[in-house]
């Protein structure tokens, strides 16, 4: 069964990723902070997670996901009408990353612009690129997530280090006839709460002095956990939101591919969604969270490794400073 949508449907085309080579074990963080792998495994699921070298930026790794997605989707990189980078590690405030994207896989006929949405910005990106389509069905647009936290973490705060790695993840949509793509997506955002989640430092309310610098304001501040439990509640509430909208069970869903943060809060809306954990596609055990690169790569892999049929029906879901979250269903 198709679902039909109204407007110009925009279907995913490709998919690709990238992980920097070095690992970080909970061993090696066992060095540099107070923690031990037990403690770390057991609240969060992570055993390790990849480092981008310290000349690798958030561009570079976008623009190899993106030719990895250019070629799944086997297009020519020219064929590309818009870059979407959602990012809130830009290689710099300005020109936007995707712009540095464009110029270094060759997208020479792309418009390109960044969203800022941290760990929730590749839906938010998808859904920008689904709705531009639904208008001009005859655009391919490059959505990426790509994250490099390790530029804004700091390495003496247990409490968050040993949560965040980098990475890329991107995907091709385009209009393809019959085919129907992102059904629907639900989207929120909590403003009230942006202080549980931030960086408070480096942008024009505290803008880089050295006082900032020594007092590491361009680093990431949790309330891990007040963000725990607002990122349940509001995982909860858009799957259910977009199902709704989409006018499906969650039975009829055969992969649900969640942001990546932490096993116990997936565990826990796995328990709310009375869905068992087998089908959701994990991988922060290897990788931790890579923000907005996150759900991008766990969906590349699981395009790759689960062997997803036509007309199979895919759950996205995401949650991230802001507060910011969204749900999508996608049918393959
Ligand atoms: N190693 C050892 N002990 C630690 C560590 C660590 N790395 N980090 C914190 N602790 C200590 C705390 O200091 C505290 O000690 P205290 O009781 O002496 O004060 C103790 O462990 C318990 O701390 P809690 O914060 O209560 O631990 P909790 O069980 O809540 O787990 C965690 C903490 C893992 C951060 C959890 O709250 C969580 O996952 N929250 C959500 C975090 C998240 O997902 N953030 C990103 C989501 S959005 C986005 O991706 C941008």
């Amino acid at each position: 069964m198709l679902i039909q949508n109204h407007t110009a449907s925009a279907s995913i085309l490709g998919t690709g990723s990238y992980l920097p080579e070095r690992i970080m074990t909970n061993a090696e963080l066992e060095k540099m902070v107070d923690t031990n792998d037990e403690w770390i495994r057991t609240r969060t699921g992570i055993q390790e997670r990849r480092i981008a070298a310290p000349n690798e930026t958030t561009s570079d790794m976008a623009a190899a996901a993106a030719r990895a997605a250019l070629e799944n989707a086997g297009i020519e990189a020219q064929e590309i009408s818009m870059i979407i980078c959602a990012t809130v590690t830009p290689d710099m405030f300005f020109p936007n990353t995707a712009c540095f994207v464009q110029a270094k896989i060759g997208a020479t006929n792309a418009v390109c612009f960044d969203v800022s949405a941290a760990c929730s910005g590749f839906l938010y990106a998808l859904e920008i690129a689904r709705q531009f389509i639904a208008v001009s069905p005859e655009k391919t647009i490059l959505v990426i997530g790509a994250d490099k936290l390790s530029s804004i973490v700091n390495w003496e705060d247990r409490n968050t280090c040993v949560l965040f790695g980098d990475g890329a993840g991107a995907a091709i949509l385009r209009h393809r006839a019959g085919g129907s793509g992102i059904i629907t997506t639900s989207m929120g955002s909590d403003g009230k709460l942006a202080d549980i989640l931030y960086t408070p430092g480096g942008g024009s309310a505290a803008p880089t002095t050295s006082e900032n610098v020594s007092e590491k304001l361009a680093t990431i501040r949790m309330n891990g956990r007040e963000t725990y439990k607002q990122a349940v509640k509001a995982m909860v509430d858009s799957s259910q939101q977009a199902l709704l909208q989409a006018g499906i069970t969650i039975d009829q869903i055969s992969c649900i591919i969640p942001h990546q943060a932490n096993l116990r809060i997936i565990e826990t809306i796995a328990n709310r969604l009375h869905v068992s954990l087998d089908k959701f596609h994990l991988n922060l055990d290897r990788f931790g969270n890579t923000s907005a690169a996150a759900v991008a790569i766990a969906l590349d892999e699981a395009a790759r490794t689960r062997n997803f049929k036509q007309g199979d029906l895919i759950l996205l879901v995401v949650f991230g400073g802001g507060l910011t979250w969204a749900a999508s269903v996608i049918q393959w």
